[in-house]
């Protein structure tokens, strides 16, 4: 490691359960590199269409990442969109070589479902406190202890604990799963992520048994603050991911996956909206939202507390344009499953996946609904 890598690195704190259940605070790092300037930045994307061009290549980037790594996605023909889209986009499309710019476990599930394809990322050690904070060893021994429950695990996973789901979701279409394993009479293990669990148990009413895990950057919404910032704003509509503590949820008009939230920002245009999600979102909603449209974002503990309440997570800064030109010049940061942890995942990605075109959910937002189905809005609804 090099003295500039490692000042660059940043420590945070999330919790991580052990064997017994009991929640310790642990610590991960990210590493985000200095910005580049703007000749850096035109020269990094002119190089990184060639090279697409050139390697079979398509870069599926997520909502949170850099904003021109984004538009580069839809420029050259790739996409950005949320967790279930991009599997889905992966899978579909003809490309010999996926460029996955996000975190890593979007990048193991794109292996996961292309096995036949090089799945590239700007850093592979772009994380996230969901995946951290669910360690393999501890969610068998929990799962074991509960033999009876059908085992629900969100994206936000390692390869290895989604190898020991039966189900793996993504929080745009966790909701109708659950209710769908609900009506079959199933009890619930859910993990990793708590106030997703809880806020889909309350709405199903389902039998959940939660994972105590959180994501670094949702946990940091505050309710009291939201509140003051609604009475400022009495005609805004509150947006939430379901990542957010409750007393952020219940405040919500809608709340929903990336592109959920997205697409209530299209089907109210020139409308005003408090954002409680990711600030990196900011960049697509700008894009497509219609004149007038105002995007406020939603308060967090501040500057005040650490640097992750700066609602932006530290693993999707890691992404890079100098990454993604360099991982296609030179091939590495390759994703690897191992074969048999792949097989076993790739069944309750598949199931999802099934669930999804059987029920016509996902798709990208678009005016007049989200592209893949009209009916479905992507996102969980209401609070
Ligand atoms: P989406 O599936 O809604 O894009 O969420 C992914 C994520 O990591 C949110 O923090
Ligand atoms: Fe994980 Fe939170 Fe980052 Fe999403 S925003 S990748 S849940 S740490």
């Amino acid at each position: 490691m090099t003295t500039a890598v490692k000042d660059a690195r940043r420590l945070y704190e999330f919790p991580k359960p052990d064997a017994s259940g009991v929640c310790l605070t642990a610590q991960a790092w990210a590493r985000v590199e200095p910005p580049a300037t703007r000749a850096e930045r035109t020269s990094a994307k002119q190089r990184i269409r060639e090279l697409l061009r050139e390697r079979n290549a398509v870069l599926v980037a997520h909502y949170y990442v850099d904003g021109d790594i984004q538009d580069l996605a839809e420029e050259t023909g790739g996409c950005v969109a949320d967790s279930l889209e991009m599997a889905r986009f992966g899978r579909a499309h003809r490309a010999s070589t996926l460029v996955v710019a996000g975190v890593r476990f979007m990048g193991e599930t794109a292996k996961i479902l292309n096995p036949e394809k090089t799945v590239l990322m700007p850093d592979l050690d772009a994380t996230c406190s969901l995946d951290l904070g669910c360690p393999v060893d501890e969610f068998t021994t929990f799962c074991d202890a509960n033999p009876d429950r059908t085992v629900v695990v969100y994206a936000n996973t390692s390869a290895s604990v989604k190898a020991r789901a039966d189900w793996m979701v993504t929080s745009s279409i966790a909701l109708p799963i659950v209710e769908h394993l609900k009506a079959r009479g199933e009890k619930i293990l859910w993990a990793p992520d708590r106030h997703l669990g809880r806020y889909i148990q309350e709405e199903t009413g389902a039998d959940m048994l939660l994972w105590d895990g959180a994501c670094i950057v949702h946990d940091e919404f505050r309710a009291a603050e939201l509140g003051l910032l609604k009475a400022q704003h009495p005609g805004a509509k509150v947006l939430v991911h379901p990542e957010s503590p409750r007393a952020v949820v219940v405040q919500a008009d809608v709340v929903g996956s990336t592109s959920g939230l997205i697409q209530a920002v299209l089907d109210n245009p020139g409308g005003t909206f408090i954002v409680a999600t990711d600030g990196g979102i900011l960049h697509h909603m700008r894009k497509l939202a219609a004149p007038g449209t105002t995007l406020i974002e939603a308060p967090t503990a501040g500057s005040g507390a650490t640097c992750k309440s700066c609602a932006h997570c530290p693993w999707m800064a890691m992404n890079s344009l100098r990454g993604v030109a360099r991982v296609l010049e030179e091939g590495n940061n390759e994703i690897r499953v191992d074969d048999d942890i792949a097989a076993r995942a790739r069944i309750s990605i598949e199931r999802m996946l099934e669930f999804a075109a059987a029920h016509r959910i996902g798709g990208r937002p678009k005016a007049g609904g989200l592209s893949a189905n009209p009916e479905a809005h992507g996102g969980l609804g209401p609070a």
